[in-house]
């Protein structure tokens, strides 16, 4: 029996513009058909009235820790919560230890991926040897080894002409290049967003303006080079009205929000629980409001979770002593049914494409739809249900959440990869 059949839901593709209760029948790694009833001999059959069916979610932000870090997180346990999560596809950042900047390094994540790994393992690659800022890393030997985008996540590029060249060379093979913007002498040594709740907690701020100066000179570079850019975990309503000016002008650039800034502001530093500490911080109500209108009006793409999965000694300790990170894998499709759907900011069509069909395009990877003849990437939420998060039950090494207790709607049902439930 290597039929499967999912009978009844509401399948939402947003490459078709397909939002409609129907039957999906896949045989092996493939969908073979799609219509509105099929009738279900000698097929494994999963209910999904009343449920969403969308292509299987792509999260282009994702951090594996493997290897160096694998106290934190392995391939093994990363993708194991990426299937939790309903994510068919990751996509892992390359700070790792040693830093992935060279095709070797990639060889090593993809033969593992192919030995350990629960769903689709994509890899980006660094911009500079060691993401140390000083040297172009062998960028088209890395295109040719399938780098889906070049990123020295964690940190910036801070020279400006190591990034103007990255840029010039990540054109030649239309591979984007994913931005951390920050300025580092901006940010110091700040803990949280810098503000109002800052100065009443009395901790160290990092300004908004850190963040966006590095988004209006990667726009600057991206517009002069024609490279496309990626603005990784976008967090500010001011750099959102840049990345909405520079689209409006034609410059190729696309960003991705996380579930954590869509949903949390600086307000939930107040307690000081280093669960809150990330990198771009939490910031003022605005700026959420700001990055819900982005994604609403599609200024910004994608829905990525920046997972950072961090060991209990990590964020164990005071607050300015606290790792950067939240673990993001198993919350995101809850927040974003609860802060987005719900509430109206995001159809289902749009959840979809923000979560699955934009990165697909982004990267250039094989997926973010629903068709027959298509792969069998599939996922199933339903939406009506409610969860408490429970990060002692993530699949993730990284229990570091500030959902903890949380009740949100919207539980993945089924994650189908490659035709196989996860
Ligand atoms: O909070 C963060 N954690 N932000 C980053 O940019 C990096 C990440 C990590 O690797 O822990």
């Amino acid at each position: 029996m290597s039929k499967l059949l999912i009978k009844n839901g509401r399948v939402i593709d947003p490459l078709s513009n397909t939002d409609r209760v129907m039957d999906i029948l896949v045989d092996g790694n493939r969908i073979i058909k799609m219509e509105a009833s099929i009738p279900g001999n000698d097929c494994e059959v999963i209910d999904a009235r009343d449920k969403l069916v969308f292509p299987g979610l792509i999260d282009m932000h994702v951090h594996l820790r493997e290897p160096g870090y694998e106290h934190k997180e392995t391939i093994e346990s990363g993708t194991r919560s990426a299937a939790a999560g309903g994510f068919t596809t990751v996509v892992c950042m390359p700070n790792t230890n040693p830093v992935i900047d060279n095709p070797a390094m990639m060889e090593y994540i993809k033969l593992k991926a192919e030995k350990e790994g629960h769903v689709r393992v994509k890899v980006v690659a660094a911009i500079t040897k060691g993401s140390k800022g000083e040297e172009l890393s062998p960028m088209g030997e890395m295109a040719g080894y399938g780098a889906v985008a070049f990123s020295d996540d964690g940190k910036p590029v801070t020279s400006s002409i190591l990034m103007k060249r990255a840029m010039e060379y990540a054109s030649m093979w239309d591979v984007p290049i994913i931005s951390h913007c920050e300025d580092l002498d901006l940010r110091g040594d700040g803990l949280m967003n810098e503000g109002e709740m800052s100065t009443i907690l009395g901790m160290r701020g990092i300004p908004s303006a850190a963040e966006e100066v590095m988004v209006a000179r990667d726009i600057a570079l991206a517009r002069y080079t024609g490279c496309r850019l990626h603005i990784a975990h976008i967090s500010t309503g001011y750099s959102v009205e840049m990345v909405r000016h520079a689209k409006a002008e034609g410059v190729q650039v696309t960003a991705e929000a996380t579930p954590h800034h869509f949903s949390l502001s600086d307000r939930a530093v107040d307690g000081y629980s280093s669960m809150t500490k990330v990198n771009p911080p939490l910031r003022t109500e605005a700026d959420v409001e700001a990055v819900k209108k982005g994604l609403a009006d599609g200024t910004i793409d994608v829905i990525a979770t920046d997972h950072a999965p961090h060991h209990r000694d990590d964020k164990e300790v005071e607050y300015s002593l606290a790792a950067f990170g939240i673990s993001g894998l198993e919350t995101a499709v809850s927040l974003a049914v609860t802060n987005l759907l719900k509430p109206g900011v995001l159809t289902p069509l749009q959840m979809a494409e923000r979560m699955s069909l934009a990165p697909a395009q982004i990267l250039k990877i094989d997926g973010g739809y629903l068709k027959e003849g298509g792969p069998a990437d599939i996922t199933i939420i339903d939406p009506d249900c409610e969860v408490v998060v429970d990060a002692e039950k993530f699949a993730s090494k990284g229990r570091n959440t500030p959902f903890g207790g949380m009740k949100l709607w919207g539980k993945v049902t089924h994650t189908i990869v490659d035709g196989k439930i996860k």
